[in-house]
């Protein structure tokens, strides 16, 4: 097959707030796609990029950065993760891999978008001719006292957006965006809190309705 005649990769985003078991659930749909003998990248955001690095040292409370300046460094990290000549999503999309990525720009929206008045991150995101649409956004869904009781169980350090009234907010705020983009992106809203192997299902019918 020549590079014009491949089918192009699938992209695919995974949404939650903390919690919602997005890393258990992108590794079963990976390896799901993988059986199937697709060719799956596994990506997220922070990437691993220099601004990824400078986004993780303020997410965990390394060093202090504005809301815009996080705004700022999530959409250049953003461009890098889309333009990468080596790992980017638009090379591997063009290559026929399909790309399964955690957290993409409606996290921007929701956390960054809450902080920060007007509609100058809406823009800087969904305007920016380097950074893709996906083909499928999947929200895994908690209430947020299922969240923190999750949290709680299982980790030692907390990120500066982990406590319930916030991921509250996050979680409205979510909602909201997914409602202000239902006529250009397609959401899938699924209910988190089942078990691991119902969640997983109903995750391969979607990718399946694709
Ligand atoms: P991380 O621990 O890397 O991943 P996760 O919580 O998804 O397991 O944390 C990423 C944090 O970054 C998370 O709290 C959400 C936040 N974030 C934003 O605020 N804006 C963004 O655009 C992205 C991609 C993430």
């Amino acid at each position: 097959m020549t590079d014009q005649t491949k089918t192009r990769g699938r992209f695919i985003v995974f949404e939650g707030i903390d919690g919602a078991g997005k890393t258990t659930q992108i590794e079963l749909l990976e390896q799901a796609l993988r059986a199937e003998g697709r060719l799956v990248f596994r990506t997220a955001e922070p990437t691993e990029s220099v601004s990824g690095g400078l986004l993780r040292d303020a997410l965990g409370g390394v060093s202090k950065r504005t809301a815009c300046e996080m705004a700022a460094l999530f959409v250049l990290d953003r461009i890098f993760h889309n333009v990468s000549p080596v790992s980017g999503i638009e090379k591997m999309l063009a290559d026929g891999i399909d790309v399964i990525c955690d957290r993409y720009y409606y996290s921007s929206l929701a956390y960054q978008g809450s902080e920060i008045e007007g509609d100058w991150v809406w823009r800087m995101n969904l305007d920016c001719p380097e950074i893709r649409h996906p083909d499928l956004c999947i929200f895994l869904d908690l209430t947020p006292e299922q969240s923190m009781e999750r949290i709680n169980r299982g980790r030692v350090t907390h990120e500066i957006y982990e406590n319930e009234e916030r991921l509250r907010r996050v979680r409205d705020r979510f909602f909201g965006v997914f409602d202000a983009l239902k006529n250009t992106d397609r959401i899938c809203v699924v209910d988190a809190a089942r078990p691991i192997a119902e969640i997983h299902n109903e995750i391969v019918s979607l990718v399946k309705q694709m």
